[in-house]
């Protein structure tokens, strides 16, 4: 079936595209869109012209995949414009999501009627873009310059309802089929002689001096490092001053460099990444799930309370179980804080926080959770409480309740193995704070049913967010990579860079926090007591050493008002600390450990680098089994730079050549216990592969 069909109905042509699953603007659309409009524009019994998308969507912008390729005409401009310029009105009948060059093709048509739970936007920005067929002229055309401009830098879709009050959308469908609807305006339009209506013609608004310089300022800190927000700025300062095609062709320029730039590649990347963790090699996408209706939270500490919050949210009905009444109470109270903080923010209204709360029972009996279809255990992380907890839970569960722990470091196989039933049981790694994170680690014991997998997947959708399907390992993906980049971070400081500078340098590169300040925010206490009870660390005095001396000086980090820095009270801004830098001075003293002066490149390759061998053993030990899977969880969880798409995919944009010569050269310098040369990153640099190939 062609992708662009044409149909008459009256005076009228009907144009169909129908491109699934999202009917993204392709060669073969563009072109046949342009045919069909010249097809019912040479037709004498033509008047005007409904142009409508078949399947769940209007077009959801550009062919994102093309981007990697040579382009090919007919562009995206050329079929607006050619859109634009017909003579016999062209109406869009828009429903689901019109973004990017979907939303530029309805800009481009005459009039634009749509479903009332239509969504319209540009998320070009998200992939290191900005709209590049007219829309940075259009939009500030139609709705004026800021608000224009907080759209496309946001890249948050705007609601019909509200399109439709600042005149984007002329009238909302709301009691018929969209496409009858459209053929009632289409007829309206014909019968008062409206004729076509060009946005191109309107004249932007007048802006108040000094306007531009004040929204920069404005949105600095939110998009600070990405190229794509100041161009599309410039394109809108442009359709102030400059006639439209000059500034059209202007906004093509800026676009074309986007395309160009890494950053754009490694936000496309992870767009196209978040999309593959949904598909696990060997699972069935169809293998039956399990439905869950009711779940149980074990332990409502913060993690437990954050984890009923997301589950609250999505609709769900929750148990929150604790040994402890005081506990409940807490627990309950951060939840009711958590509801009142999002309506507080109007994201929710009052009526969502009562209906919420109401699917929320306490209890401290395991009785009360027999019936649930889903436990998630979040008590203290320590292997015998957690085997204890799961031995009562196969107790009283009934048959194909899934049970889950939130384990971040634990062996599965070992908490599976206190019960009758280890294909029910499954990781679940949230992370702090859990009703924001997005990441999900989906952890699979080595007996956890395909069903049991595919629900977890399915979970992590439903509490929108992204979950990652991980072997089972110590750490996991996420925390075992953090251990490499811990480690160096505090080595750094040991050889002479102070925490101020590490984490400027981080930060500065990308990265949302840096390592110290993360340290002190999640608390230094915990990771001293994940290696406490580990065994298997290097004899090395140096390991970790200001951290566990931080510690012992009972500097916890932010809750307790010092750690690496200190902390005013109530505030979480960190205050370099003497005190702390004279400490690191004597012990590098005593370690015999000499101090310099450390430039930032190496301490970002230290840092990053470590992380990337990491990953490459993961892969290698089919921990993970796509690259894709690390990058994900590593944006989505540990604040790594979106921009740079990731650990692997950086080092695949460096080049894992020279990768595998610099940690190389830190082998020759630190020593194989760090930095051991993993098999796949050798094997890849000697055959000039890449890690996203694999
Ligand atoms: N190009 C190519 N493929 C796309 C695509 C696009 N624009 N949008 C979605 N897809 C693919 C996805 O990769 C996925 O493929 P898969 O099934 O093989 O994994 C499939 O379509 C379904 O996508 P989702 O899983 O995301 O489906 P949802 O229903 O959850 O969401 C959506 C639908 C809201 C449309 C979401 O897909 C989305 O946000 N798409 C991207 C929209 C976008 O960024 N548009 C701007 C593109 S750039 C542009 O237009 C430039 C212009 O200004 C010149």
């Amino acid at each position: 079936m062609n992708k662009v069909n044409i149909a008459f109905c009256d005076d009228l042509a009907i144009i169909t595209v129908d491109n699934p699953p999202v009917n993204a603007l392709s060669q073969s659309v563009r072109a046949g869109l342009v045919d069909a409009i010249e097809k019912a524009d040479g037709r004498r019994d033509v008047n005007a012209i409904v142009l409508v998308c078949a399947g769940r969507t209007f077009f959801a912008g550009s062919d994102i995949r093309e981007f990697s390729k040579p382009p090919q005409a007919p562009y995206l401009p050329m079929v607006i414009e050619r859109i634009e310029e017909n003579e016999k009105p062209i109406v869009a009948a828009i429903h689901g999501t019109a973004l990017g060059g979907g939303f530029e093709i309805a800009l481009g048509c005459h009039y634009r009627v749509a479903l009332s739970d239509a969504q319209v936007g540009f998320p070009e920005v998200t992939l290191g873009l900005l709209p590049g067929a007219t829309g940075t002229q259009r939009l500030p055309r139609l709705i004026g310059v800021e608000h224009a401009l907080d759209i496309m830098i946001s890249g948050k879709p705007m609601d019909a309802v509200t399109a439709e009050a600042e005149g984007v959308i002329d009238q909302l469908i709301e009691d018929e089929n969209l496409l009858d609807g459209a053929i009632t305006f289409a007829h309206k339009v014909v019968a008062k002689s409206l004729g076509p209506r060009r946005v191109r013609d309107l004249t932007v608004e007048p802006i108040a001096f000094g306007f531009f310089d004040n929204y920069r300022k404005k949105i600095k800190r939110k998009t600070r490092g990405l190229i794509s927000p100041e161009k599309i700025i410039r394109c809108v300062e442009a359709s102030i001053g400059m006639p439209f095609d000059e500034a059209a062709a202007q906004e093509r320029i800026f676009f074309n460099e986007c395309k160009a730039s890494s950053q754009s590649k490694a936000l496309r990347h992870i767009f196209f990444a978040e999309r593959v963790v949904a598909k696990v090699p060997g699972v069935s996408v169809e293998a039956s799930q399990r439905e869950v209706n009711r779940v149980a939270v074990i332990g409502a500490g913060t993690m437990g309370a954050g984890i009923a919050y997301s589950c609250l949210a999505a609709g769900l009905e929750v148990a929150m179980l604790d040994n402890e009444n005081s506990g409940l109470e807490r627990g309950r109270d951060a939840i009711a804080g958590f509801y009142e903080h999002d309506v507080s923010r109007s994201r929710i209204d009052d009526s969502n926080m009562v209906n919420g709360l109401a699917r929320l029972e306490t209890t401290q009996d395991y009785d009360a959770v027999a019936d649930v279809d889903l436990v998630i255990e979040a008590v203290f992380e320590n292997m015998a409480i957690k085997e204890e907890v799961f031995r009562k839970l196969d107790s009283v569960c009934r048959p194909g309740t899934i049970l889950a722990t939130n384990t971040s470091t634990l062996d599965i196989d070992r908490i599976a193995a206190a019960t009758e039933r280890r294909e029910d049981v499954i990781g679940l790694h949230f992370f702090s704070p859990a009703h924001i994170m997005r990441l999900l680690e989906i952890v699979r014991g080595a007996k956890t049913a395909d069903d049991v997998i595919a629900t977890a997947l399915a979970l992590a959708k439903k509490l929108q967010k992204v979950g990652v399907v991980v072997g089972n390992c110590f750490g996991f993906v996420g925390n075992r990579m953090l251990y490499g980049y811990g480690r160096e971070s505090q080595f750094l400081l040991l050889e002479g860079a102070p925490a101020e500078q590490i984490d400027g340098v981080l930060q500065e590169w990308g990265m949302a926090m840096g390592p110290h300040a993360v340290g002190d925010l999640a608390g230094l206490d915990v990771g001293y007591k994940v290696r406490q009870e580990r065994t298997d660390l290097p004899d090395d005095p140096r390991f970790y050493r200001v951290g566990d001396l931080l510690v012992e000086a009972g500097r916890f980090g932010q809750k307790t008002g010092k750690g690496i820095y200190l902390y005013e009270r109530g505030s979480r801004a960190p205050i370099p600390d003497s005190e702390v830098q004279a400490m690191i001075v004597r012990e590098a003293k005593l370690l015999g450990v000499e101090q310099r002066e450390i430039g930032a490149e190496e301490i970002i390759q230290r840092c990053i680098y470590a992380l990337i061998i990491e990953g490459a053993r993961i892969l290698e030990e089919g921990v993970s089994p796509r690259s894709a899977d690390i990058d994900v969880i590593w944006t989505n969880g540990y604040g790594f730079p979106r921009h740079r798409g990731g650990p692997m995919h950086y080092a695949d944009e460096i080049g894992v050549q020279r990768v595998y010569e610099i940690v190389c050269e830190f082998r020759d310098r630190f020593g194989e216990v760090y930095w051991e040369v993993p098999k796949l990153l050798e094997e890849l640099a000697s055959n000039g592969g890449k890690f996203s190939e694999l």
